[in-house]
């Protein structure tokens, strides 16, 4: 499908979703994460793909929801059309795994973005924060509750009350990215890691990121409960025997997602 405000490619396994709104930083606008779901909906019904890396430019992932768009809109318009919320939960039930790459500004959406997906990888240049504060509001995506899960109160808080940028290296350290990695090589190692999760059989891949989303919804015996089950019920796969076998064969496995 052709699309206004992303690229999508699909090479092997992975669909790469590029952000594609430079003149604004990449922007959020309605448009773009409209697109941006139908891409992911795409992507998780394409059989061939595997993994998704979302990504941006050097300069920027996403520089937030779009400004100027919102600018005009009242608390009805924004209570009516539920601002961004569809939008969100198309995002966030992918069930595919999703890499976010990001470089340079993620900040706002952008940051919040980023969060959705099931974990980031940064360039050394990745700037991340929460400056809705500077605009007289507050984050709506996800910025006071999903941040707060990656990298704790005290560190939330203060991103989202300052309104300070947190640098690539800081939010490793804050747990918020899971690498960071020198900007030149970011979609090296994305694909790296997304050809990596590609090679699993895709049923222990959804059970793994369901599982883990799993631990932010609920109590941790209810958590480990539903890992049990899970764990459980890829014995009843094809895969567990091809996986376990040849790991007794000294070979490479060879899944069938069956
Ligand atoms: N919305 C709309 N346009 C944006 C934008 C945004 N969030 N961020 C940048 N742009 C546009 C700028 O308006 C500018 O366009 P023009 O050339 O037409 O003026 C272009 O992108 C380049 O931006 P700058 O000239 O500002 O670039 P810079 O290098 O000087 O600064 C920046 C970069 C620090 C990221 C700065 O652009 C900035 O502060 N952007 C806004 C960040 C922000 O506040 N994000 C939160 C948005 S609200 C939100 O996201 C709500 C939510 O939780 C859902």
């Amino acid at each position: 499908m052709a699309y206004e405000t992303i690229i999508v490619e699909v090479e092997d396994h992975v669909a790469t979703i590029k952000l594609n709104r430079p003149d604004a930083l990449n922007a959020l606008n309605s448009e773009l994460l409209g697109e941006l779901s139908e891409a992911l909906a795409e992507a998780d019904g394409n059989e061939k793909v595997r993994c998704i890396i979302i990504t941006g430019s050097a300069k920027a992932f996403a520089a937030g929801a779009d400004i100027k768009e919102m600018s005009e809109k009242s608390y009805v318009d924004m209570f009516l059309s539920d601002f961004f919320g569809k939008e969100g939960a198309a995002i966030t039930s992918t069930r595919k795994p999703v890499i976010a790459a990001v470089a340079g500004y993620a900040l706002g959406g952008g940051c919040e973005l980023a969060m959705m997906c099931d974990f980031i990888i940064a360039a050394d240049t990745a700037k991340f924060g929460q400056p809705e504060i500077n605009l007289g509001v507050m984050p709506g995506l996800g910025g006071t509750q999903r941040l707060t899960r990656y990298i704790g109160k005290s560190k939330a808080m203060d991103m989202n009350l300052t309104g300070r940028f947190m640098d690539a290296e800081e939010a490793e350290r804050a747990g918020l990215v899971s690498r960071v990695v020198p900007a030149k090589q970011l979609m090296e190692e994305a694909r790296a890691a997304a050809d990596k999760i590609a090679e699993k059989s895709i049923l222990s891949a959804i059970a793994c990121k369901e599982a883990v989303n799993r631990a932010y919804e609920t109590t941790l015996s209810e958590g480990l409960l539903y890992e049990r089950r899970l764990f459980h019920a890829l014995f009843a796969t094809e895969d567990q025997n091809e996986g376990m076998a040849a790991f007794m064969e000294k070979r490479t496995a060879q899944f069938r997602d069956r």
